[in-house]
């Protein structure tokens, strides 16, 4: 590769063109194309969307029906071994040898993507220590938890000191604090020059990790870009919560439809969620929720703001159903 194909390769890490997959009759990636550039990247989409296929795809794990794609320059499938020296990927699914002990697993998966064992062995360790295993790795991984095999699984994926990693859906069945602590892993990962794919149907998870986001729905590329841009012009949606009697809250929203545009009103447990574009601040708001009797129980702008990228975009009907949690 000459110096200018190389610096270009790692602006985008990977490129694709066209990828199209299918399994029987079911079409997973319809003429997908994506070039995902350096820096952490969040991969997001409903389930069945077809990330942990574009992610196969891009390893040489599953031969595309066509398309061409290339890591850095490099085609997967023809260039198999100077691919695999370069990239670590974190499964969706299990790939752990559960009858090994976890010491012994990783510094095997760093020897199988070309290190030697006398390297391999304290490298693991380094790794083991980096995500939070301690004395537990002489332990077989069959006796490990959800948490515990998801931070093995990330350390195979990085004891070969990999350029380009992925990971898919790293946060699975973690806790709400083994979910804050990987994605803290993944940033510190990130410092260290590395491009990252981190695929999730989960929202949040995007949002703490990354700069740029590819939105995936039936197969297709909803729209990518970096996060700001896609929120741009999202930053007034607020959303205030009410109480009072039914027909007050009824009358609260119906004098807000008036003056607002409204995009949602939801009801649960005796309280109205109204979710509405506000650029003013909420002086007006109290105003009108004391003309309207009802009890004013918050005001403010919507956090996962990320979701009404969606809106429109994605069929809630079929199965394409996004976490917000
Ligand atoms: N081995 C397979 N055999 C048949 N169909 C498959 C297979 N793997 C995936 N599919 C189908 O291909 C489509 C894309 O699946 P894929 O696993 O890539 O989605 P995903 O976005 O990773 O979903 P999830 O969030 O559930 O992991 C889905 O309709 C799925 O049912
Ligand atoms: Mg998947």
């Amino acid at each position: 590769m000459t110096e200018e194909q190389e610096i270009e390769s790692f602006a985008n890490a990977i490129v694709t063109k066209g990828i199209t997959v299918s399994y029987g009759n079911i079409l997973a990636l319809d003429n997908f194309s994506a070039d995902v550039p350096s820096g952490i990247v969040g991969l997001l989409g409903p389930n069945g969307a077809g990330k942990s296929t574009f992610i196969k795809a891009i390893l040489g794990l599953l031969v595309p029906d066509k398309g061409d794609i290339k890591i850095a320059g490099r085609d997967p499938v023809t260039e198999r071994s100077a691919v695999r020296d370069m990239i670590g990927y974190m499964p969706e699914h299990d790939c752990l040898m559960e009858s090994f002990a976890a010491i012994d697993f990783v510094s095997y998966m760093g020897q199988i993507s070309g290190m030697k064992k006398r390297d391999a062995m304290p490298r693991s360790h380094e790794m083991l220590d980096f995500v939070g295993i301690g004395e537990e790795r002489y332990r077989l991984i069959s006796s490990y938890s959800t948490g515990m095999k998801q931070r093995v699984k990330l350390a195979q994926a990085i004891v070969h000191d990999p350029k380009i990693l992925f990971l898919d859906e790293p946060t699975n069945g973690m806790d709400p604090l083994g979910r804050e602590e990987m994605l803290d892993l993944i940033r510190k990962i990130s410092d260290s020059d590395k491009s990252i794919l981190v695929s999730t149907h989960i929202l949040e998870d995007v949002e703490r990790v990354s700069d740029h986001a590819m939105i995936i729905s039936k197969g297709q590329l909803i729209t990518e870009g970096n996060l700001d841009n896609l929120l741009a012009g999202k930053e007034n949606l607020k959303f205030v919560k009410v109480r009072g009697e039914e027909q007050a809250m009824m009358n609260f929203v119906k004098i807000l439809q008036d003056s607002y545009d409204v995009h949602s009103v939801t009801q649960e447990r005796g309280q109205t969620t109204i979710e509405f574009m506000n650029p003013g601040d909420g002086k007006s708001i109290f105003k009108l929720s004391q003309q309207a009797n009802v009890q004013l129980r918050a005001y403010s702008p919507k956090r996962a703001a990320l979701e009404d990228i969606f809106i429109g975009t994605l069929d809630k009907d079929d199965g394409g159903v996004l976490d917000g949690n």
